[in-house]
């Protein structure tokens, strides 16, 4: 499975595992981002179609995906991404930010408890998992300004034994590192500038020269809560803009309907934490 660009080099897939939870219990009835507007309707089912054809995507593509158990009473806990960040078979589970969310990292703890990994802990400091974390090349790249605190960036420089490179958010619409910033492959990723401080913007141009630049409709569709294999490009079917610049790029973009959990403010991303590296 790989395509080749005009410069001769090819984009090609590689089997990813990943985490999810069925949205049994999916519905909106606080709000901690602006996305959230617990007086819109909602439905869990219409969530569960839109979730389960996420998931067959994924098994289609030829990934593993794992399941983890849904807690009544935490409609959040869909977003699977942010219970923890799982690097070279290390574990660090999450500790949220709002009490609406806190009882999830038990549930994450205990999980991972059972699966063999050879190291796990909840971190110390306010983290978001891989809502707030991206593995990209060896680097870690972490974002902070409304959820993960930034003492919790340097943590998991300790923790993995990765450079991690700090980025501050400063649109409250884009929350989570992983609304802004999608990773595609080995040192390439696609993001939207205006969701990051001057700073940052200026250290991501540096690192990323060749980036995908987001517009804010497809920023605002939460076209950068995107996963890829290197090959496939698992998207918001909104993100047409982004899908398009894909394409361009040797990618193959895979536009899918997460209606239902945007109204949570999470799409496909949101939905997965990847698993890197084996159980022990
Ligand atoms: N309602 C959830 C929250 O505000 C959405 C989380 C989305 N997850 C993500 N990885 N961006 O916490």
């Amino acid at each position: 499975m790989n395509t080749e660009r005009p410069d001769g080099s090819v984009r090609a897939a590689s089997a990813r595992s990943y985490l999810m939870c069925r949205p049994a219990h999916f519905d909106v009835t606080y709000s901690i981002n602006p996305w959230m507007e617990p007086s819109k309707p909602t439905s869990a089912q219409v969530a569960l179609e839109q979730w389960k054809r996420l998931h067959d995507t994924f098994i289609g593509l030829g990934h593993d995906v794992q399941l983890i158990e849904p807690v009544p009473g935490l409609p959040d806990m869909v977003f699977a991404a942010n219970g923890a960040i799982v690097v070279d078979g290390k574990v660090l589970v999450a500790r949220f930010r709002h009490a609406q969310r806190i009882e999830e990292s038990e549930a994450y703890l205990d999980w991972f408890g059972r699966g063999g990994w050879s190291e796990v802990r909840q971190a110390e400091y306010i983290n978001e998992g891989e809502g707030d974390f991206l593995c990209v090349g060896g680097e870690i790249l972490a974002g902070t300004g409304f959820r993960t605190d930034v003492r919790a960036h340097d943590e998991a420089r300790e923790y993995f034994d990765r450079p991690v490179v700090s980025l501050t958010l400063i649109d409250p619409r884009w929350y989570h590192l992983d609304t802004a910033l999608a990773v595609l492959g080995e040192g390439d990723v696609m993001y939207y500038p205006a969701a990051f401080s001057a700073e940052s913007r200026s250290i991501l141009a540096e690192r990323f020269p060749d980036a995908i630049l987001a517009d804010e409709a497809d920023a605002a569709v939460f076209g950068l809560n995107a996963l890829s294999d290197g090959l496939n490009v698992i998207l918001p079917r909104q993100a047409v803009g982004l899908a398009a610049q894909l394409r361009e790029r040797g990618y193959r973009p895979i536009g899918v309907d997460l209606a239902e959990t945007l109204k949570a403010g999470g799409s496909v991303k949101c939905c997965t934490l990847e698993l890197r590296a084996e159980a022990i």
